[in-house]
């Protein structure tokens, strides 16, 4: 077994008398993209949060590459649920605000590249109460990619944006992932297709306390294309299954139908 890049290991988050992260565990190999999927509530951007360095009253060890994440860290970067943006900011001083804060450069103009890729650019030197959600999600995206990090917390990032987008998005999100390599993915989503598209593997939590119920791998090879991934054999099982451990551990332990014998 190869060493995991990203340890998650007994990780236990309270917020006064409520108990959402207990004994948190969970491994990633070295440029896995994971999926976490789980019912409103059940601790999943708390789990991120913790990863992310956000939360100090965190207890346990969460490591990157053998280094300890307990303070935000320029090895990761994060895309808010709620976007996170800064409304004193033009959206291209917000991409920007990572690498300022790390006092690097654009060298490579990545900025121009991102807000391409994002659609961004007629909307540079907009300021984020003149954009659409959707918009201001891509912002949010464009300046964790413009950071390089070896890891990438994302936690709904695509939930503002319209189908097509949406779809052009996952695949640029993909795109990026697979160029840099040794880049872990942590993304979450209520949305099962995009995370069987995405991921290498998915967990599924409910709680709270959070509580891992599903944790299978993607059976299908990559490059993916949404209609291929349709009509492949595993997809229909995978997604059942993921269905059915949504509903809670006793039916995740009990698939119904088909689903069983999927991504085992
Ligand atoms: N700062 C906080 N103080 C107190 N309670 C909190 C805090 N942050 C989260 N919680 C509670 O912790 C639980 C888990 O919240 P969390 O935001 O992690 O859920 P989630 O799985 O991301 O939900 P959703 O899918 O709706 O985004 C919820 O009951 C929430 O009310
Ligand atoms: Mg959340």
């Amino acid at each position: 077994m190869t060493v995991p890049s990203l340890v998650v290991e007994d990780v236990n988050v309270r917020f006064k008398q409520s108990v959402i992260l207990d004994h948190m565990s969970l491994d990633f190999a070295d440029g896995e993209f994971v999926s976490i999927i789980g019912t409103s509530g059940c601790g999943k951007t708390t789990l991120l949060r913790a990863i992310g360095g956000l939360l100090p009253e965190a207890t346990g060890r969460i490591l990157l590459h053998g280094q300890p994440l307990n303070a935000p860290d320029p090895r990761v970067a994060m895309v808010f649920q709620h976007f996170g943006l800064f409304p004193w900011k033009t959206v291209e001083q917000n991409v920007a605000y990572g690498l300022d804060v790390q006092g690097r450069t654009d060298d490579d103009g990545n900025i121009d590249r991102l807000l391409g890729i994002m659609k961004l650019e007629d909307a540079r030197k907009k300021y984020p109460y003149q954009l659409s959600g959707g918009m201001k999600q891509r912002v949010g995206i464009a300046r964790a990619l413009c950071l390089e990090p070896e890891l990438m917390l994302l936690d709904e990032p695509l939930s503002a944006v319209d189908a097509i987008t949406r779809e052009t998005m996952q695949y640029e999100v993909l795109g990026l992932w697979e160029r840099q390599t040794r880049m872990n993915a942590l993304l979450v989503t209520h949305d099962l297709d995009e995370a069987i598209i995405m991921s290498d593997r998915i967990v599924v939590l409910t709680g709270p306390p959070a509580r891992i119920v599903l944790d299978v791998r993607v059976p299908i090879e990559r490059p993916r294309q949404l209609a291929g991934i349709r009509s492949h054999p595993a997809y229909l099982p995978l997604r059942n299954q993921l269905w059915d451990s949504l509903q809670g551990p006793e039916a995740a332990r009990a698939p119904s139908g088909s689903s069983q014998e999927s991504a085992a």
